[in-house]
């Protein structure tokens, strides 16, 4: 049988990993500046990660959301914990997209509203309403067109404001830092004003913190930065460091009722004892304020590197354009640097690193890129 084939694949395959590194079968090892898309947070494999997987594993893998499962629980008081968000709720589902999608269906059932306002160059997913806040029309079949979704440009508050005005809009969906886009920071003031605009016209504003959340930012969350409270927020990707899963939290204003939401993975045994490791050794090894301060000195060793432009980014969420092709300068990095990076467009070069890397990795990647680029 073949592969379904839609993926433009490097000719490289990892088989294992340690930490901030990869390695190929014969053994070469290569620096991770990119987590597999964002998705390794604390590390590939780490020891306490493995061991409760495997523990859990041993025990129960899994069973339905129609018994009690207190892994649920644990995870959701030290999420609070970690997060700041310890009033809020959590509905535990798969993956990012099924996320976005269950916060906006949740948006639509709490105001009755049809409506969603997205931004331009967002990415929520490829399900059926996540594609269709996605604004690219290369990724949307026809069965996900819908007069629903209206686009504005990011940090273009008048914008918002006149469609927010018109109250018809469920909800307002905002990437904390846009990913896919080419690593796009909506200002804190945009933000804010965001969150009032929304609250003012009875609109649910949705963070959608797939790929900028679970400390990447140097804060938990990267909307944390502007001091909003949004009404949903969305996680996934670094939430159980390759583990499939993703994460709806809501506010407590609103109330749950059975039956409203659902999943039959979601939640599982095996999820849970992963996501609860990862939660533990970001705090235990401080993982958020170490992206605050690699992030930090990487930003400012790239920017003098006169070659990059518009290097931008937050903690461990970081782009910059070059003038020639990103994928190629991508493959050079990889097969003559042994260093993984990630893209976004043809111009840009994207860091998403695991929130485990430091001053020398850092170092070690300003060298490679000064040496290809001289
Ligand atoms: C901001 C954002 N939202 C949603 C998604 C979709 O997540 P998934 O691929 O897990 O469905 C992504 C994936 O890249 C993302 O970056």
């Amino acid at each position: 049988m073949k592969l379904f084939d839609v993926y433009s694949l490097y000719d490289i395959e990892p088989v294992s990993g340690r930490g901030h590194h990869v390695y190929t079968e014969d053994g070469t090892e290569y620096l991770d500046l990119y987590g597999g898309h964002a998705v390794i947070s604390i590390g590939h494999s780490h020891p306490r990660y493995v061991e409760r997987v495997a523990d859990q594993l041993g025990r129960l893998a899994f069973y339905s959301n129609s018994v009690e499962n207190s892994l649920q629980q644990r995870l959701a008081d030290l999420m609070g914990e970690v997060s700041g968000y310890d009033t809020y709720q959590l509905f535990l589902v798969n993956s990012g997209a099924e996320a976005n999608e269950n916060a906006i269906k949740l948006a639509s059932f709490v105001t009755g509203r049809s409506k969603i306002l997205a931004f331009r160059k967002a990415f929520h997913g490829r399900t059926s309403v996540a594609v269709a806040a996605t604004d690219n029309p290369k990724i949307q079949a026809p069965v996900n067109k819908t007069d629903n979704v209206d686009f504005v440009d990011l940090d273009d508050i008048a914008a918002a404001r006149e469609r927010l005005a018109t109250g018809e809009y469920a909800a307002v969906i905002v990437e904390g830092i846009q990913g896919v886009g080419g690593i796009r920071i909506p200002s804190d003031a945009f933000l804010r004003e965001l969150e009032e605009a929304a609250h003012k016209n009875g609109t649910l504003l949705i963070l959608d913190e797939i790929q900028s959340g679970y400390g990447r930012t140097g804060r938990f969350f990267a909307h944390q930065h502007a001091g909003v409270r949004p009404d949903i927020i969305t996680m996934a990707k670094g939430i159980a460091n390759g583990f499939p899963m993703g994460g709806v939290l809501i506010s407590p204003e609103i109330e749950p009722v059975k039956g409203m939401l659902g999943t039959t993975f979601g939640g599982n045994h095996l999820a849970c004892a992963a996501a609860t490791a990862v939660l533990e050794v970001m705090r235990d090894e401080k993982l958020v304020e170490n992206a605050a301060a690699t992030g930090e000195y990487l930003l400012e060793e790239l920017r003098k590197i006169p070659q990059l432009k518009d290097v931008r980014g937050r903690g461990l969420m970081i782009g910059f354009d070059i003038d020639g092709s990103a994928s190629d300068l991508r493959r050079r990095l990889i097969f003559e640097e042994h260093v993984f990076t990630g893209g976004a467009g043809p111009n840009t070069v994207r860091l998403l690193p695991p929130l485990t890397v430091g001053k020398k990795e850092a170092d070690q990647f300003i060298n490679s890129l000064k040496k290809l680029l001289s």
